[in-house]
């Protein structure tokens, strides 16, 4: 098996692939211009054969887990044909998607089927009318009955994302966390990031994550869980008895940068090397040609920034990143 390896001795395994930039939710923290959320078709917008494509160099390469994100993946028409054939692909051994969740009680079962390993779902609150007013709309019953069934499904382990944003759900903390103590499901806090337009609202909602673990302690004992944990940003720990875990991602605070094990792949084929850097390359004039593809994959890896840049001055860094693409067009 292959391996990719950077310059700085980090290998990249890990592909996050968006596959449309289109939402059914529209996030104020997430959207580009309010109430809008990719609405307009995708200029330059990858078809079903190109992701196969891609997902075949990126394999061959040494990429072993993919993962399909938006916009909201489910929207796209042909989700299930994409992810079957990812599913099938030499050397891919993980494949998941994050969704918010609204269509998962109709699509779970036909992604299990299609062979989707497993799915993160974005969940920023649980209370019907917090829910409502972050998502511009949204039903959280369809998010949780989305959850209900991907745990029927066994498209495990579900991990909830919950966007911690001051004054909006941080009186939300406990209740995310007793969510841990019965039920089988992950639940990951993450920073928020000032990826994307609103780079006002950042400073104004930013929040680290030393709160949940001071609300943790005050529900029971706490312990780190250890392991590598896929690779993946999250800290995890446990409180006692429960049965899921709480996990930890501050790319703010505590920033990963050294252990970064990913690309991106936006939806209108661009492939951008890090998160935090606006810099991307064009892969749609080299769909028709393997090799070249391949060339782009590894610029792109040669072009992920040396983390001893980020290293102490994360925080002041990302202060100052003023990224042009919002999330919702990156993929998280
Ligand atoms: N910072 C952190 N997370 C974000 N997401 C969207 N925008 C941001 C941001 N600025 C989250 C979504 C979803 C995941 C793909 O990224 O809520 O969980």
């Amino acid at each position: 098996m292959q391996k990719l390896t950077d310059q700085y001795g980090r290998e990249v395994n890990y592909l996050r692939l968006s596959v449309t930039d289109k939402c059914n939710l529209s996030c104020f923290y997430c959207r580009s211009d309010p109430g809008k959320c990719g609405i307009e078709p995708v200029e330059g917008a990858l078809k079903v054969k190109d992701y196969l494509k891609i997902g075949r160099i990126a394999a061959e390469l040494g990429i072993q887990r993919i993962r399909l994100t938006g916009g909201e993946p489910l929207l796209h028409p042909d989700i299930l044909k994409i992810v079957n054939g990812l599913a099938n692909l030499e050397g891919v051994k993980d494949l998941s998607l994050t969704t918010n969740g609204i269509l998962l009680e109709e699509m779970a079962p036909r992604l299990a089927k299609a062979g989707l390993n497993r799915v993160n779902i974005s969940l920023d609150s649980l209370d019907e009318s917090n829910f409502r007013q972050i998502t511009n709309g949204g039903k959280l019953a369809s998010t949780l009955k989305g959850i209900d069934c991907s745990l029927d499904e066994g498209l495990k382990p579900v991990k909830i994302n919950v966007v911690l944003l001051k004054g909006i759900n941080e009186h939300e903390i406990e209740r995310f966390v007793r969510l841990t103590l019965c039920r089988e499901l992950d639940v990951r806090f993450i920073e928020y990031m000032p990826v994307g337009g609103q780079h006002s609202n950042w400073a104004k909602y930013f929040l680290s994550l030393d709160k949940v673990l001071e609300i943790a302690r005050t529900i029971a004992p706490l312990s780190v869980v250890e392991g590598n944990h896929g690779g993946g940003p999250a800290r995890y720990c446990r409180l006692e008895g429960a049965v899921g875990k709480i996990g930890l991602i501050s790319p703010l605070s505590r920033h990963f940068c050294d252990r970064c094990n990913r690309l991106r792949v936006t939806a209108d084929g661009k492939i951008k090397p890090c998160l935090f850097s606006d810099q991307e390359l064009d892969l749609r004039p080299y769909l028709d040609q393997p090799a070249q593809l391949k060339e782009v994959f590894l610029e792109a890896l040669k072009q992920k920034p040396d983390p001893k840049n980020s290293a102490g001055n994360s925080l002041e860094r990302m202060k100052q990143f003023k990224g042009k693409r919002p999330m919702i067009n990156i993929g998280g």
